[in-house]
């Protein structure tokens, strides 16, 4: 292992789960999933590995849905830690540790540790005006503002955040601001709280992140972290007027809690601490190697914010790298809690309780890794059907019944080696090592893909050797070739261990072995001669319609009843026919957004920088209200560049990006499929 000289141990976090509401397959894809496979991967390997992970159960949605459900915000999270905790631990997510943020370690971590920077002077304290609820006496943090968005013009946009165009709002930008609590017009009132600097932790984030991890960090969380920096960091407020969550360490501080972002990250540390009494040492130790695992709208919390905290507070470590991924939608359409589109994982495993491994499967064969990425129940079969049953429970199922079929279960000893024999031995003796390399990288797919590869080349073996045509001639040769296959599905029980625990555990029951080290997956020796198997079970059997048809119905309910509730809006009447060579003026080219920035003073602009293929050129779109510049870089569009350019904001635009706007308003991009370069002509 290639780090191993340079680290000694290994922390390895996931995001920490809201508690307000259950697992679903995104998160699976984005966090638990690649992480899982990545901690059992060094486990093989000895490494000394902690896995951490725990609910985040502070934070204003938690309070909101024990308000809309009358009961206490201990109520909500007790309810859906256990059922995340379980269903975490059905589903194989091997954590050290499943903590949570409501325990009393974590209340004294998170406060000693804010204590220890407001005693260095490290806060700034600023008062400024915040709304209240002059009814229920109380000021109104994030969500317990709605009103009108000010980019949009959404009625029921967040005092943090508008949910229909994903603008990041502060309260005192909505129109007509309410509250939640009592329906009224809140009013403007001085308040505390204590802000992390975070302009002053610049240079430094500059140096640690932009020259430091250019070349080790994915490409999508460096272009976010470069994008942040880049637009110059503001002080954050880390503190907050609430009554559920760390109360702020700070005398007089009353009804103040720390801001869920401050306390959730500190999660990890208290975690840790609660697993072993040693915890310092996966914290405190240069020779520790950090890293977390999070989806991408976590990126900044943990690329900026949570670093420039350790960094702060001044005993901690870094992450080494925070291999964020980006989104997983479902059925072509974006995972959502509150319009349940979702598939739950406390749902799939009661729908199919035996097929842990399948999930995993198909969430790491379709991770998004660089892209967004879709799941679908017509895929999710297919993969099941035409891959796991087709070549890797074939490859093994074919073999275990033919060594019982000619040797009564035995392992036979191999005869001679023919040229075919070297070459699949030669071959064979790759993969770990390739596998390796990839994991090491965070690139779980080519992992998962090359550990397939090696079933594929077991399949190509027995079906080109055919035993079963030579047995009556020539038994011995027949044990050659059974003998190496044998070897290839002990070698699979290694190199498929991380991806598929389950099914790899049955065929090691199968192939009567204990559990090896990765480092021996090259020894092609773990079946001696004369060594029993047990009877053959199928490892993975095949889906039917029928049981992906009840899951397409559910969806389709799901989204009959949102469409109730939200009455559609008709599209455009369609517009007068225009002549070919109208059209044809037009210069639309594939491109890549390679920068994107706010343009200053205004709402709804942004300033792009764009790979049209032709050259690299600067474009304004108002598109502001809809996308957030950090996650523009490495973005496909199609960019019409024959436009005459105009001075917006006094930037030069030099070209139109083409984008969808559905009847509802909302903007979506026209992204080139995959295989079209920059400077493809669109037609
Ligand atoms: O986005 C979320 O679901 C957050 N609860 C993640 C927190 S990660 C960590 F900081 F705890
Ligand atoms: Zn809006």
């Amino acid at each position: 292992m290639s780090d191993q000289n340079k680290y000694k141990r290994y922390t390895v976090t996931s995001a920490l789960p809201y508690a307000n509401g259950p697992i679903h397959i995104g998160h699976l894809a984005g966090v638990y999933v690649p992480a899982d496979i990545y901690v059992r991967f060094l486990r093989m390997n000895n490494a000394d590995v902690i896995f951490i992970g725990g609910s985040d159960e502070h934070g204003v949605p938690i309070t909101i849905k024990a308000l809309q459900q009358g009961v206490t915000p201990q109520d909500i999270v007790d309810r859906y830690h256990g059922i995340i905790k379980k269903s975490f631990e059905d589903f194989g997510i091997s954590f050290d540790i499943y903590s949570r943020t409501s325990n009393k370690i974590h209340h004294e971590t998170a406060s000693a540790f804010f204590r220890k920077m407001y005693d260095a002077g490290q806060f700034i304290e600023k008062v400024s005006q915040q709304y209240y609820d002059e009814a229920t006496g109380q000021f109104l943090a994030d969500r317990y503002i709605t009103g009108t968005c000010p980019v949009c013009g959404y009625d029921k946009a967040y005092g943090d955040q508008c949910e229909k165009c994903g603008s990041s709002l502060n309260a005192t930008d909505l129109i007509h601001p309410k509250s939640v609590l009592s329906g009224n017009q809140p009013v403007l009132k001085d308040t505390r709280h204590w802000f992390l600097p975070l302009d002053q932790y610049e240079p430094w984030l500059r140096e640690w992140i932009l020259e430091g991890h250019k070349d080790d960090w994915k490409s999508n969380v460096y272009g976010q972290c470069k994008s942040w920096i880049d637009q110059g960091l503001q002080p954050r407020a880390v503190t907050r007027d609430l009554d559920w969550g760390v109360k702020v360490p700070v005398e007089g501080a009353v009804g103040k809690v720390l801001y869920v972002w401050f306390d959730a990250p500190i999660g990890y540390i208290s975690a840790t601490r609660e697993l072993t009494p040693d915890w310092e040492k996966y914290w405190k130790d240069g020779e520790t190697k950090l890293v977390h695992f999070i989806g991408k709208d976590n990126i900044v919390f943990h690329c900026i914010i949570f670093p420039a905290m350790l960094k702060g507070e001044g005993t901690y470590i870094l992450p080494d790298n925070v291999p964020a991924n980006e989104f997983l939608n479902l059925e072509g359409e974006k995972i959502s809690t509150s319009r349940n589109w979702a598939v739950w994982l406390h749902e799939y495993l009661e729908d199919f309780p035996d097929k842990q491994d399948v999930l995993r499967y198909v969430l790491t064969s379709a991770a998004p890794e660089t892209k967004d990425n879709d799941f679908t129940w017509k895929d999710f079969q297919a993969r099941n059907n035409s891959e796991l049953v087709a070549i890797l429970g074939n490859f093994v199922n074919r073999t275990i019944v033919l060594t019982h079929k000619y040797f009564e279960g035995k392992v036979p000893e191999p005869a001679e080696f023919s040229g075919p024999d070297m070459v699949t031995m030669d071959e064979m003796k790759l993969f770990p090592d390739r596998i390796a390399t990839s994991l090491h990288n965070y690139r779980f797919r080519e992992g998962l893909a090359e550990m397939m590869n090696l079933a594929r080349l077991g399949n190509k073996y027995l079906t080109e050797n055919e035993p079963w045509k030579q047995y009556p001639n020539n038994p011995g040769r027949v044990a050659t070739i059974l003998n190496i296959s044998l070897q290839i599905c002990a070698e699979l029980t290694i190199v498929g261990e991380p991806f598929l625990p389950f099914s790899m555990k049955k065929v090691r029951q199968i192939l009567n072995l204990p559990s090896f080290k990765w480092k021996d997956a090259t020894r092609l020796d773990w079946l001696k001669p004369g060594h029993q198997l047990y009877q053959p079970e199928l490892l993975f059997d095949k889906i039917d319609d029928g049981a992906i048809d009840a899951q397409i119905r559910k969806l389709q309910k799901t989204k009959e009843s949102n469409e109730i509730s939200q009455p559609k809006v008709p599209v455009k009447p369609g517009k007068d026919a225009v002549q070919y060579e109208d059209f044809a003026k037009m210069d639309i080219r594939c491109g890549t957004i390679l920068e994107a920035e706010k343009v200053p003073r205004t709402d709804k602009l942004l300033k792009l920088k764009i790979d049209t293929g032709l050259d690299q050129r600067t474009v304004v779109s108002g598109i502001a209200g809809f996308f957030k510049p950090e996650e523009l870089p490495g973005k496909r569009v199609c960019i019409l560049v024959n436009l005459v350019p105009r001075k917006l904001k006094g930037i030069d635009s030099q070209g139109m990006i083409l984008m969808a706007e559905n009847p509802d308003g909302t903007l979506y991009f026209i992204t080139p499929d995959e295989g079209t370069v920059n400077g493809a002509d669109v037609k």
